[in-house]
């Protein structure tokens, strides 16, 4: 079945539009592309384009005299992405269509190089989605997969002013992690753990000369905040511990799968209801931190956050 779930509004939107600043650093990005071997000119598509992060994060790297077509199944996010386009899509041609990438509207073998970021994991059947990225790519060409491990990230340190969680806290959370991860897949939304697996069925779908990196980014704010990077976290963390409509979203999408997931009722209310107390000792902790410059936090934010790169071979 495809997805239901609308990417084009709450806190789903916020995650597309507000966390993709910052979410490669700069140098990496022109890395990755020379080691894609992006040039001007290219023909590149991105599946589950979103607001077309790919587009204008690769543009100047194929952009000139190339072209870009972003597809997603959210009409919405199509018509929103072609208009902001306008500002970035200078001296080539960027179009944006609203398809379902199990059934992407290109003839075969088009392509120079077909990407999604973040796209495989919300996926029922990822690697039919890949099988389609292959088949509009032309012989020679790339295809290019960013998608995370995320089924450990209640695992990884930070080490912070704000109050360590407690052992038996990261193994509840690791706990409840895991059933809800295990239910988000019973339930056709895709595996959290999907980034290890791209190189493999990369590799079944015949593609040559994959390889993999994984992103650089780390989580680092310290006093005195002078970076306009740790500035937007700060904010952005703020915004998030407040906002209440993005937590009963997660909530709810938290139960449906975490029951899917054999879960039961009465473990599933006893964890929100700590998350939530949580969540309110960290907003006031967090604001009264960083008004007297005493907040701080570094974690490997993007560890497990793959990019995975294969070629089609020639016939
Ligand atoms: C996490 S967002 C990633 C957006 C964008 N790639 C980015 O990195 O900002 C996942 C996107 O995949 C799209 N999507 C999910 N299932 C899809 C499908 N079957 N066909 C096309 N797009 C799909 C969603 O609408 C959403 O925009």
């Amino acid at each position: 079945m495809t997805s239901t779930v609308e990417w084009s509004r709450g806190s789903r939107r916020a995650h597309i539009e507000k966390d993709r600043q910052f979410l490669w650093r700069e140098d990496t990005v022109a890395l990755i592309a020379r080691w894609v071997g992006l040039k001007p000119g290219m023909k590149v598509a991105d599946v589950g384009c979103g607001l077309g992060y790919l587009g204008w994060t690769y543009w100047e790297f194929f952009g000139c005299g190339g072209s870009y077509l972003g597809l997603d199944l959210s009409v919405d996010l199509v018509c929103q992405a072609a208009e902001s386009s306008r500002r970035w899509a200078l001296q080539g041609q960027a179009r944006f269509a609203a398809a379902d990438a199990y059934h992407l509207p290109l003839p075969s073998g088009q392509v120079d190089c077909t990407m999604c970021q973040t796209t495989l994991m919300h996926v029922e059947r990822p690697s039919e989605v890949m099988a389609e990225m292959v088949r509009i790519t032309r012989p020679g060409g790339i295809v290019l997969c960013k998608e995370p491990d995320n089924l450990g990230s209640w695992a990884r340190r930070t080490h912070s002013s704000l109050p360590p969680q407690t052992l038996r806290e990261q193994m509840w959370a690791g706990r409840m992690g895991s059933i809800y991860a295990e239910g988000r897949r019973r339930l056709g939304r895709g595996d959290m753990g999907i980034g290890t697996k791209v190189p493999k069925m990369m590799a079944d779908l015949g593609l040559v000369d994959i390889d993999a990196r994984a992103n650089d980014l780390v989580f680092l704010v310290l006093p005195p905040y002078k970076s306009s990077r740790e500035r937007f976290w700060i904010h952005r963390a703020q915004e998030r511990l407040q906002d209440d409509r993005a937590m009963q979203e997660w909530e709810r999408d938290f139960k449906e799968c975490f029951l899917a997931g054999g879960g039961s009722r009465s473990a599933c209310d006893r964890y929100l209801r700590h998350c939530r107390e949580q969540r309110g000792v960290t907003a006031e902790l967090h604001r009264t931190q960083v008004e007297d410059g005493s907040y701080f936090a570094c974690s490997a934010l993007g560890g497990a956050f793959f990019c995975v790169r294969g070629v089609k071979p020639a016939p």
